[in-house]
This record gives C-alpha cells, structure tokens and sequence, in this order.
C-alpha cells in the first residue's frame, strides 16, 4: 500500500506567559492511499489539534508545530505558506466536525453552500456544478436532492445536515478526509446511518479517511488500522482487528474492556479508574503512570520508547522492553 500521509515526530507545544507544554509530543503514524485510519483516546488526550495540524488548522498562538514532519504525497505541509495551505485544504484534504449546524451559514441555501466549496478550487461551468451538487448529494444518500438545494440548514435535521457537510467535504473528491467526532452530536439510530455512509465513502470516492473518536466501537465499524492516544502520546498502533485480540498497552486493554463486543456497548460500560493528567500535570515518565495497574519503577522518570513488536504493530510501554 502506498503512503498518502506520512506524520513524523510532531510536537504541538502550548506558549503561555509563565511556560510552554507539550501537549502532544512525538506524534508518528501513517495513513495509506484507500484507508481508513482511526485516532482513538479519551478527552483532552490531543485528537483535534493533531489533526488542525495537519490542515494548518491550529489555534496560533497559543498553539505551534515546535518540532517533526506532516508529509503528504511526499510534499511537507509544516513548510506551506497560508495561501499554499489553501489550496490543499477542501480539495486535497478536507475535514468534517462534530457540529455539522455551527460549520454551515444560516443565510445560504445547501446547493450555494456546496457550490461556493466547488468555487474555489474549479473551473467547471454554473451549470456543470449544479449537477455536480445533485451528484454528489445523491452519493451521501441524501433523498430528494433537487429539491435540498434550495433549502436552508435549518429546515434539515441533524442527521441530513451532517451528510450535506460530509457532501461538501467530498466534493472536490479529497485524497484525505478528516472527520473530527462525526457523529458525537447525532442520536443513536442516525449515528448507525452515517457511520454506514462513512464505510462507502472510501469505495464511492477513493478517499482515505482519519477517524478521531473516542468510541473504540466506531473504530471497529469503520476503520482497517488505529492509533490509540493517551495524555499526548501515541501509545499503540495496530490493525483493527488485533487491537482487539492482542492489545498490548495497559490503556487499551481498558479501552477494549469497555467495549463488550465489536461495536456492541454493555449497558454497564467498565471505564478505566482515574483521569487524564492534564498537560500542566504531566511527569516526566510514562503518561499512563497514575492509572496503569502494572506500573514499574522506570515508568515512573522515563517515557518508554514506541517500537514496532510485530509487523505493523507498535507500542509505547516498559512492559515489552528488557529493563533493569
Ligand atoms: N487553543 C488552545 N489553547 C490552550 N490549550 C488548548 C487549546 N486547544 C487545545 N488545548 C489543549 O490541548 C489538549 C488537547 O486538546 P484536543 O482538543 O486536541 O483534545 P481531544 O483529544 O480532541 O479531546 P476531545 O475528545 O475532548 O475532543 C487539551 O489539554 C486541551 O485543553
Ligand atoms: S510504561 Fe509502565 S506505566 Fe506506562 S503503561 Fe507501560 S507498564 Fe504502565
Ligand atoms: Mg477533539
């Protein structure tokens, strides 16, 4: 498979008057062409800003790249001017977030919205974007696309205003779509349908796709491989379908154990007792140190190196590492 997304040693520091933090730090992980990679971890843990990172999304200041590389099809986007970034964010690379009502404007019809996204990057005619609208509106399995065009956001529900958004993410067919808790807002039943679109969109559109969720269940629904975050550091890398059978970091076992079966929640969900170090909290050692039930000494000063065990399967943890 070939790389499309390459993340290198990234550190994301926050600058306030009386001190910097790093709030994710040495961030490294891979998205091929046609796959769809999940970012899984508790709030806080550093999901969103990795990916405004990517986008040059990032709230600066207070937020800077302090370090490491974002490659994308062998081009580094740390380097790109703001207009060069332009041209890649929506085309190349487009996002979706978890309030589809706040990205939309209240003033413009769906079909103007659509349109406008198209606007900037093509060059087809009025009349060949109207149909590119209908066409595109239809493969997010929007019914009655003639007619949605001309209505305003508000008269659509929550779930047709997510697919409207994940139709102008999709427009200008990106390589890479990254959907920020794309259906964190939405009630259960709707979050099955989009989840479900999700899945098709890679086959319809060859796009990869970055899934940031907390639910390991999305994951499971969704994705082929997955980073799980914990307090700013990616803490293990695998295919799907083995973080389930043999996780390897202490966090994602707890993770697992809170998802009773693939994409099926117990009534009772076990969570993992503790809370996330906040960024001004962290220690030097391992970030899972205060909750881990099989700490060390070395845990606690020295933060363990992410290695690869298997093929393709990386983890962040002493466990695995002869130590004295
Ligand atoms: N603009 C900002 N200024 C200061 N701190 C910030 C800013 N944006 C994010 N942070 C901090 O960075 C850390 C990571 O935030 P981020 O939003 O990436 O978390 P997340 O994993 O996306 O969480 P959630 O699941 O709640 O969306 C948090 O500690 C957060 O408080
Ligand atoms: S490095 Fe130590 S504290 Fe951290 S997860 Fe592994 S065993 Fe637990
Ligand atoms: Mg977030």
């Amino acid at each position: 498979m070939e790389e499309l997304l390459k993340i290198h040693d990234l550190t994301i520091e926050l600058r306030t008057k009386k001190a910097r933090y790093n709030l994710v730090e040495n961030i490294d992980f891979t998205v091929n062409e046609k796959e769809a990679f999940g970012i899984v971890g508790e709030s806080g843990c550093g999901k969103s800003i990795t990916a405004y990172s990517i986008i040059n999304l990032l709230s600066t200041p207070p937020l800077y790249i302090k370090k490491g590389s974002i490659n994308f099809k062998g081009k580094e986007l740390t380097n790109l001017s703001s207009k060069e970034m332009r041209k890649i964010r929506g085309n190349e690379i487009s996002m979706i977030f978890q309030e589809p009502m706040t990205a939309l404007d209240p003033l413009f019809t769906i079909g103007e919205q659509l349109k406008e996204v198209m606007q900037i990057h093509t060059k087809l005619t009025d009349k060949e974007m109207d149909n590119k609208v209908i066409e595109t509106l239809k493969k997010v399995e929007i019914p009655r696309a003639e007619q949605i065009v001309n209505d305003y956001p508000h008269q659509l529900s929550g779930g047709m205003l997510q697919r409207v958004m994940i139709a102008i993410s999709m427009i200008n067919n990106p390589k890479l779509l990254i959907a920020d808790e794309p259906t964190t807002a939405l009630d259960v039943t709707i979050q099955a349908q989009i989840l479900d679109l999700m899945n098709g969109l890679k086959e319809k559109f060859g796009t990869s796709i970055i899934m940031i969720t907390h639910d390991l269940g999305v994951i499971s629904e969704t994705c082929d491989r997955v980073a799980v975050f914990y307090g700013g550091h990616v803490v293990e890398i695998s295919d799907v379908e083995n973080i389930f059978e043999n996780s390897m970091h202490p966090y994602t076992l707890g993770l697992v154990k809170s998802v009773s079966s693939l994409g099926q929640k117990r009534k009772e969900l076990y969570t993992i007792p503790g809370v996330v170090p906040t960024y001004d909290q962290m220690g030097i050692g391992c970030r899972f140190y205060d909750r881990c039930v099989k700490k060390m000494d070395i845990c606690k000063n020295k933060v363990p190196p992410l290695k690869e065990y298997s093929k393709g399967h990386q983890c962040r943890c002493w466990l695995y590492e002869e130590v004295n």
